[in-house]
């Protein structure tokens, strides 16, 4: 079982690449401009009550033509310092699980259902959600990913629209404005349990797998 970091991981010929983009090979400028046209646009976004408490809004990091996007909950507390998501200790595992599968932030893009850090890192709200959805909407409709992955219950309900337990949700494969969907524990979850190392081991195998087999070609969507 890999420890994420603590233990060697079998990477198969083939996987690793040197692109950059997760296999993809191509640049795309454009993805990058659109992104960086809608993070204009949400500006200094004062749509819901979270605006009042954050210090920055944090819209998300690393490769947008990836054709990976990991999405969590929201940001937390140093997320809110800095504006990059996952950059906390949950963000330094998360890196460890995506290295044992020979990923790091410049094969994936991250980002959050909510942009805003929750006060004292509560669940976002639903109406919080609501008013922010149409950000990851924008995102997903500028990425077309080839696979998508929630981390944790928060991320995985809102993505899914299911109201299940992500034991559950990470039993299958779901989709998001029709683009595939994973849902797996939040790597926060690990740090306070252990055994779930496990299942997210699991999922990062059935990961590379997908990623093997198909090189991640962008899809369409419906969004
Ligand atoms: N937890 C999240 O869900 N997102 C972050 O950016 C940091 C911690």
């Amino acid at each position: 079982m890999s420890t994420f970091g603590m233990d060697k991981v079998y990477v198969p010929e083939g996987w690793r690449s040197t692109s950059g983009g997760g296999g993809r090979g191509k640049n795309e400028p454009g993805v990058a401009a659109a992104l960086k046209r809608l993070r204009k646009e949400v500006g200094d976004c004062d749509r819901c009550r979270l605006s009042e408490s954050r210090n920055r809004l944090v819209f998300g990091d690393g490769n947008p033509e990836a054709g990976i996007v990991l999405i969590g909950e929201g940001p937390g507390a140093n997320e809110d310092r800095t504006g990059k998501p996952f950059v906390g200790r949950a963000g330094k595992l998360l890196d460890k699980i995506l290295a044992s599968i020979d990923l790091n932030r410049s094969k994936v893009y991250i980002t959050n259902v909510v942009k805003c850090r929750p006060p004292r890192n509560r669940t976002p709200r639903r109406d919080e959600v609501t008013s922010c959805l149409w950000i990851l909407e924008e995102q997903v409709r500028i990425m077309r990913p080839g696979i998508i992955i929630a981390l944790g219950a928060s991320a995985a309900r809102t993505i899914t629209g299911m109201d299940k337990g992500i034991g559950m949700l990470r039993s299958g494969l779901h989709r998001f404005m029709g683009y595939p969907v994973m849902a797996t524990y939040h790597p926060a979850a690990l740090l306070r349990t252990n055994a779930l190392k496990r299942p997210v081991w699991e999922d990062m195998k059935k990961l590379r797998e997908m990623l093997k087999e198909k090189d991640l070609p962008r899809r369409e969507g419906n969004g």
